[in-house]
């Protein structure tokens, strides 16, 4: 009997898994997919195939291109197999950790997304059994724990059953067994079958599959799906048959192409002028209306880019309608003061739906009854399935890892909603966004001249009031995370508490400053920042000598600067990043969907 000795577990949160049961050879539809998913983990990955009763696995740590150059993943021969991408968020990302894991007989093998919370005293459990483990992760417990059922039922269905209750978590995984039949498991983690004739595909993501069949079926949480030679089959957690039903995924998701861009980001920078004009749905924003307006209490929260737009959410509508709201950052919630009012109504924003700490504040904020309003554009995602009422931001997917055209259509949908609040009172003119967002996209020559001058520096300042200090803030995030470089905002009139200190002629400072009612103050900053000798980067509609580079923005209403202000930005990061050669659409340390708390 093995001694149990404590390892690091190596957590499987932010990943896609993928299988594959049909006619076609797997490997290269495994292969193409997980590129295509690439944006929810990108350390390492793997690829199994079955054939004859026998496996081929290969695995290895990079970006699915450098591995799949180095093994030759979609080489495998087969019609059915798993593969997976990782995005580690404790221990190595080494090739042991990386996915597929085979259970100890070689029989079976899984690819898992997500944490098994008693791995420990499964995992003890299983050795005790005699059961070794060859890497550090909680997958190899569940791929065991499924020989180990499957051994004493001789049955794939009652495996599933009895290995799921025994799990505690959250996860979705895809299982392969000796004789090819796949069975895939899904709690409170995503899980898509793609149908297409007698081929199917279980995946994380529509992305897995879409360049293959538009016909998806959203498995529920707590179900299961065996796929073999009789079809596909799918039951509840306790083995009851489970009636599906065949959705046609939105035409979208088949614009997941780079087409002629260079990088994601920067085609979804370039969609803008588009997708501001498609975030339109005015039964869902009177609805959401009306239920703001019966709020007792008022909260919205976010992460990150979603929470500058929340920041700019609780300044139009305080000011435009007169509500008060109050923001607090989702990362936060759980160490707020003082409970959330009973019967009060969070509005939650996040562009994918599946932000672990959103998802954690409104399990916080449900259990004072709350009603939970969300604007997501994953209309299928864990934070629509909780709230009361969610608006899509209908934008299409976005696959560079930082936020761009999802920031620009949430800010819409909330300029649309305190519109509604307050009778039309700012009535934005929408195809006016559209035709300036254009117009800064074309011509971007002086951003790219600017963007070879910040590959040399370290840090940056962005300087904003007002409104605009939310921006500074969203263009500071970018910045970090484009371009590495460190950057800043800093709220204009705080500048002589503190970081005027910094300000010298190595200093680069971008002042945010549309001609509006914080224009001369803003003004006022930027001299005391010129007479330091910092270099500063202007974006305004109004020309100045004090601007060492001047960023033209197109005049419009003063209420839509925001929103305008924020696109020269995106480009500047984008092109910082090319300059300093890093991947723009896959920023080191990163990933898309943040399910880890
Ligand atoms: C920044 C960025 C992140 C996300 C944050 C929330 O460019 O992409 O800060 O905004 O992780 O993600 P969602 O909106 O999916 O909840």
């Amino acid at each position: 009997m093995k001694k149990y000795v404590k390892t690091e577990l190596i957590y499987n949160i932010m990943c896609s898994i993928i299988g594959y049961f049909g006619h076609d050879d797997a490997a290269p539809t495994l292969v193409r997919g997980l590129k295509r998913m690439e944006y929810r983990g990108y350390d390492s990955v793997g690829v199994l195939t079955g054939s004859d009763n026998k496996f081929t696995l290969k695995k290895g740590v990079g970006r699915v291109s450098e591995v799949n150059n180095k093994l030759g993943l979609d080489l495998l021969h087969g019609s059915t197999g798993i593969g997976h991408t990782r995005w580690a968020t404790h221990g190595k990302v080494t090739d042991k950790n990386a996915h597929p894991h085979l259970s100890n007989s070689g029989k079976i093998a899984i690819v898992h997304n997500g944490i098994i919370e008693n791995f420990e005293e499964l995992k003890s459990n299983l050795q005790n059994k005699g059961f070794d483990f060859q890497s550090e992760t909680d997958t190899e417990i569940i791929a065991n724990l499924i020989q180990l059922n499957f051994d004493e039922t001789s049955d794939i269905k009652q495996s599933i059953i009895k290995t799921v209750a025994q799990l505690k978590g959250h996860y979705s995984f895809v299982v392969i067994f000796e004789d090819g039949t796949l069975a895939a498991a899904r709690f409170h983690e995503p899980l898509i079958v793609g149908v297409e004739k007698d081929n199917y595909y279980l995946s994380s993501d529509v992305l897995g599959f879409i360049e293959k069949t538009d016909d998806a079926i959203y498995i529920d949480n707590e179900d299961f799906v065996i796929v073999n030679n009789a079809g596909i089959h799918i039951f509840d957690f306790d083995g009851a048959p489970v009636k599906y039903q065949i959705t046609k995924v939105s035409k979208e998701f088949a614009d997941v192409y780079k087409g002629d861009y260079a990088h994601f980001t920067l085609k979804e920078i370039s969609e803008q002028p588009d997708t501001i004009l498609r975030s339109e749905n005015n039964d869902q924003i009177k609805q959401f209306v009306d239920n703001i307006k019966q709020a007792k209490n008022l909260y919205i929260t976010g992460s990150g880019t979603s929470y500058n737009a929340a920041e700019i959410a609780r300044y139009l509508m305080s000011k435009f309608a007169k509500i008060k709201i109050d923001t607090v950052i989702s990362s936060e919630f759980p160490f707020s003061p003082n409970d959330i009012e009973q019967d009060s109504t969070l509005i939650t924003i996040s562009q994918s739906g599946e932000s672990a700490d959103v998802l954690e504040a409104v399990r916080i904020a449900k259990k004072s009854n709350t009603n939970i309003l969300s604007i997501v554009n994953h209309l299928n995602s864990s934070l629509s399935q909780e709230s009361s009422l969610a608006i899509g931001l209908n934008c299409g997917p976005e696959i560079g890892v930082a936020a761009t055209k999802s920031f620009t259509s949430q800010l819409a949908i909330l300029y649309k909603i305190t519109d509604k609040l307050c009778n039309g009172c700012i009535n934005p003119d929408w195809a006016k966004v559209s035709a300036v967002f254009s117009q800064i996209l074309s011509s971007n020559s002086k951003i790219k001249e600017i963007a070879r001058i910040l590959k040399e520096i370290s840090d940056i300042y962005v300087l904003g009031r007002g409104i605009h200090l939310s921006i500074a803030r969203e263009a500071a995030l970018k910045l970090k995370e484009l371009s590495y470089i460190h950057a800043e905002a800093i709220a204009g009139g705080e500048l002589k508490h503190g970081p005027l200190a910094l300000m010298d002629s190595n200093v680069y400072v971008i002042i945010i400053n549309p001609n509006d009612s914080t224009y001369s103050d803003t003004m006022n900053s930027a001299n005391e920042i010129k007479a330091r000798g910092a270099k500063i980067i202007g974006i305004s509609d109004k020309e100045s000598d004090i601007y060492d580079y001047w960023i033209k923005i197109p005049p419009i209403d003063e209420i839509l600067y925001p929103i305008i202000e924020i696109v020269p930005i995106q480009l500047l990061a984008y092109y910082t990043a090319l300059e300093k050669k890093t991947n723009p659409d896959y920023p080191r340390n990163l990933a898309k969907s943040v399910t880890v708390k």
